[in-house]
This record gives C-alpha cells, sequence and structure tokens, in this order.
C-alpha cells in the first residue's frame, strides 16, 4: 500500500510502498476512505511535540472494515468506521470512572517507539503514529480504536468526526459544559475552533464570539453560529471581547490554535467565574503567564483532551447532527486532494487557507 512517511522534522512527507501486518486478536484492519489534515499532525512535523521517526502521521480518518482478529467483536468485514486516537482499555481507573480519554491501560495502545505493525525494504523501523497512522491505504489498529457508524453517512464528512469536528464540539460539550445562554468566545477558527462554534451553538450559548486573524474564517463562523466577530488585527482581542461583553468578559474562552499569547488572552477575557479551556497544543515546553490577582474572582483555566471524548457514543450523535442539518459538515472542506498531494495540503494550512483539506483514497 501507499503511505505518506515522515522521515524527518521539517522536511517534505514522502510517499512509499509499504505493507501492514495482519490483524492480531482484537485489531482491525481498515481500508482507508479518507484522511483530514488536520494542526496536530502539522506540531508534530514541525518538531514541536516529539515523536519517534520514521512515521506515517495522520489521524482524523474513516473507512470500511477489510478484515479483523480473532477476539474481535465490535465490528465485521464492510463496517464503515470512523477512528479516534483515544484508544480505551475500558478497565482501567480512568476508564471505569467515565473518562476514556485519560485511559491509562497500555495493552490496547500503539506505544510510541515499540509497536511495529508495518513492513518495508528499508532497515529502520516505520512508526505507527498517535494509535492510528491514517495517511496510508490501510489502518490496522485496536478494535477499540473505531467506532461504527450508519452506512448512510458520506465517509468523507464522518473522517473530520474523528478529530477536528469531537475536539472541538467536545470541548465545549464535554469539556466545559457549556450551558443554553452562556457566552463564548472561540480564540482560532480552523477546522476545530469551527467545531467549538458549531458545538456552542448546538449548547444553545447566548454570544458566541469567533475570534481569528482571516476574514475569510470569520465569515464561515457565522454560517456556522457565531454571533459577533473579533479580528485581533483590528486591536487588542481581550479589550475587544470585553467591549462586546459590557465590560465583563465571556464565560467560557477555548483556546483553539496552540500558542501562548492566545492562551493568556483566553484567560485575559474570562469575566469573574468563567472558565478558558486550552483545546490547542502548546508548544512542548512553553509555559504560560496568568495574572494571579484573577483567580480571586474564580476563573478557571483547563485543559481538554479530544475533546474529552466517549466516541463510541459521541460520534454516532455527531453523525445525527450532521443529517439533520445541525452539524455543518459540508462547511469545513475546503479542499478534496490525493495522497500525492499532501504537502501542498500541509502548505496551504501554514498559510491559513484552508479550514480542511481531506485525502480522497480510491
Ligand atoms: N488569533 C486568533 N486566531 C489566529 C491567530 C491569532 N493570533 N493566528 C492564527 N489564527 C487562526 C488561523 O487563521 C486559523 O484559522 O487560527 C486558526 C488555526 O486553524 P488550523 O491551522 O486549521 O488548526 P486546527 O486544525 O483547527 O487546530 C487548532 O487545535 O487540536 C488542536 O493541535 C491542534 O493546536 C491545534 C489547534
Ligand atoms: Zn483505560
Ligand atoms: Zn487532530
Amino acid at each position: 500500500m501507499k503511505a505518506a512517511v515522515l522521515y524527518e522534522v521539517n522536511k517534505p512527507l514522502v510517499i512509499e510502498e509499504v505493507s501492514v501486518n495482519k490483524p492480531g486478536p482484537r485489531e482491525v484492519l481498515i481500508r482507508t476512505k479518507v484522511a483530514g489534515l488536520c494542526h496536530s499532525d502539522l506540531h508534530f512535523m514541525e518538531g514541536l511535540y516529539p515523536w519517534p521517526l520514521p512515521t506515517i502521521p495522520g489521524h482524523e480518518s474513516s473507512g470500511i472494515v477489510e478484515q479483523v482478529g480473532s477476539d474481535v467483536t465490535y465490528v465485521q468485514p464492510g463496517d464503515h468506521v470512523v477512528t479516534c486516537l483515544s484508544v480505551f482499555c475500558g478497565t482501567c481507573d480512568m476508564c471505569t470512572t467515565g473518562r476514556p480519554v485519560l485511559c491509562t491501560g497500555t495493552d490496547v495502545k500503539l506505544l510510541p517507539g515499540v509497536a511495529n505493525r508495518f513492513n518495508w525494504n528499508k532497515p529502520e523501523k516505520l512508526n505507527q503514529f498517535i494509535n492510528l497512522s491514517s495517511f496510508a491505504e490501510q489502518m490496522l489498529v485496536h478494535e477499540n480504536a473505531v467506532v461504527k457508524i450508519r452506512k448512510d453517512m458520506p465517509l468523507d464528512l464522518a473522517a473530520l468526526i474523528g478529530c477536528g469536528v469531537i475536539t472541538g464540539y467536545g470541548a465545549v460539550v464535554n469539556t466545559a459544559k457549556v450551558r443554553p445562554g452562556e457566552s463564548v468566545a472561540v480564540i482560532g477558527c480552523g477546522g476545530v475552533g469551527m467545531a467549538a462554534i458549531n458545538g456552542a451553538a448546538i449548547a444553545g450559548a447566548g454570544r458566541i464570539i469567533a475570534v481569528d486573524t482571516n476574514p475569510v474564517k470569520l465569515q464561515l463562523a457565522t454560517k456556522l453560529g457565531a454571533t459577533d466577530l473579533v479580528n485581533p488585527n483590528d486591536g487588542d482581542p481581550v479589550k475587544q471581547v470585553k467591549d462586546k461583553t459590557g465590560g465583563l468578559g465571556v464565560e467560557h474562552a477555548f483556546e483553539v490554535l496552540g500558542a501562548k499569547i492566545t492562551a493568556e488572552q483566553a484567560f485575559g477575557m474570562l469575566a469573574p467565574g468563567g472558565t478558558a479551556t486550552i483545546v490547542g497544543m502548546i508548544p512542548f515546553g512553553t509555559k504560560i503567564e496568568l495574572h494571579g490577582a484573577d483567580f480571586l474572582r474564580e476563573r478557571r483555566i483547563q485543559g481538554s483532551s479530544m475533546g474529552s471524548n466517549h466516541f463510541r457514543q459521541d460520534m454516532p450523535r455527531l453523525v445525527e447532527f450532521y443529517l439533520n442539518g445541525k452539524l455543518h459538515l459540508d462547511d469545513w472542506v475546503s479542499a478534496r486532494i490525493k495522497l500525492s498531494e499532501i504537502n501542498e495540503g500541509f502548505a496551504n494550512m501554514k498559510a491559513g487557507k484552508t479550514v480542511r483539506s481531506i485525502i480522497e483514497f480510491n
């Protein structure tokens, strides 16, 4: 099969011919249909987060089950699935107390630098990437890394649910638990931020303030439910958000970019009692600075991992939201590309030209 390989950080991906093992007892072999390009891939490709190389990146995908291991009961060949990197064991403390996204079980994971599922004609080991490796024509994953979806759900749009949509929507609905009428600001309106905005609209938020430096993104945000737009190029976004909320600030701010400055802005634009949720991956080793006195008024800051998902429940619901017109996935797709065009796809992401580029496999 063909796969895109990252050999070195800040170097283009290279399309290589590789093969993948037959499924182990609880593994599933998937024919990849669509894979989205997510900014998290780029963070790893730029070396902002460490990962053993060479590897096949990609982690936002859909496909059709081709083969299952001897002990797999959840899916069978022909099932349509969305993958999720939040593979869960089901038995650790985190899983059994309802937080599977923080699963500490190691048996179900393809551990970095340890897992070995690919074969190719080179001496070095080709590493799997965050339990998935979606930039490949086939994926070999644990059965607890997939969710079955309705066959009338288009597989191209379903792929987006696998990371960007669940991450943004889940940050709002699962992590921050936004309630009807509450005010929300979303800093960074790429694929993940758009999902946060759409999620806030589904949750019934009152004011939904989209913050982005790109006017095109802001226009799209309006379509997805933003009630107010803030462009940091027009002045301090914290001040702009406060001005729009009677000087008070918002009850929820979401950082969906992955930078020190925007994380600090998210905290800075909170009303007393408000919560900032950090969704973006802030470069490894970077520290953020907050005004200690702001905590006196019970402001909070928290992380959100993959939208604190329970993906076997959340993703079929997101499919329903799409099919009944509440989740506007059609608006996410800026470009449909081939695997061979993947480097251009990431260049367009870096240039801020796309919400999502998706790779369509034959
Ligand atoms: N203030 C506000 N928005 C900004 C700024 C800024 N200073 N600089 C850039 N942006 C906007 C870009 O214009 C773009 O619309 O942030 C958006 C980032 O979007 P993408 O690159 O598409 O990123 P996305 O895939 O949505 O991921 C965002 O979430 O899960 C994490 O790892 C992921 O850290 C990444 C973040
Ligand atoms: Zn677990
Ligand atoms: Zn992602």
